[in-house]
């Protein structure tokens, strides 16, 4: 899919005044400095649209993008950073917690793991947490340009078994990096099929 158009809309603390014309929403999630505003990014082809830093804890608040005029892209604040939130499961945060239970339109959730590491409790707990409320969500591994492919392929893999434990089915999965732009036809190619398949 082609991004004809990327246009920040607006930054809220407060679910209620997210964007209310009904288009197909996508959010991106995952720990503190995972890459989610670095991968909104590329996928959009703008750098500085959303707000990335070296430092954990840059997005603070529940942003929202115009895509295409069609669709919209969620950047939201990590969870599991420790000077926010504890790392228990009410340290996912308010914010995060209530965006998820009554955004209504919410399409589908890209959950971020940092493909460099072995599976993290709260990542786990966080995907549990998903499922256990029903929140249709894939998985997008990050900064695979950091290592190895090998390294990358183990890492995934040990992910996986971690999932299988507790999941019957594996949910769809991406590899990208935000820095090489790996990964962005796939997900863009995902979403134009799912916005497709919401037309009909
Ligand atoms: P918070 O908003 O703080 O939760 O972080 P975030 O998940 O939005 O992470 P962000 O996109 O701000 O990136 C965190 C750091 O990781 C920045 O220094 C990015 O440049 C770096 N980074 C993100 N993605 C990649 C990647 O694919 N490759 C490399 N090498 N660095 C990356
Ligand atoms: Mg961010």
């Amino acid at each position: 899919m082609e991004i004809k158009s990327a246009k920040f809309l607006i930054s809220n603390t407060d679910v209620a005044k997210c964007p209310s014309i009904e288009m197909p929403e996508y959010a991106f999630i995952g720990r503190s400095n995972v890459g989610k505003s670095s991968l909104i990014n590329m996928l959009c082809n703008t750098k500085g649209l959303a707000k990335t830093s070296a430092t954990p804890g840059k997005t603070e608040l529940i942003n929202h993008f115009e895509i295409n005029e069609k669709w919209y892209l969620v950047d939201l604040p990590g969870y599991g950073f420790a000077r926010k939130s504890k790392t228990t499961l009410e340290g996912f945060g308010k914010l995060i917690q209530s965006y998820f239970l009554k955004r209504d339109m919410l399409t589908c959730t890209f959950v971020l793991i940092d493909s460099r590491l072995p599976p993290q409790k709260i990542d786990i707990d966080f995907i549990r947490w998903l499922g256990s409320n029903g929140i249709p969500f894939v998985i997008a591994f990050t900064k695979i340009d950091k290592q190895s492919n090998s390294k990358t392929t183990s890492n995934i893999e040990i992910f996986k078994n971690e999932l299988l434990k507790e999941w019957e089915e594996l949910p769809i999965c991406f590899v990208t990096s935000a820095e090489k732009k790996i990964g962005r036809e796939e997900i863009l190619d995902y979403i134009k099929e799912i916005n497709l398949g919401l037309k009909k």
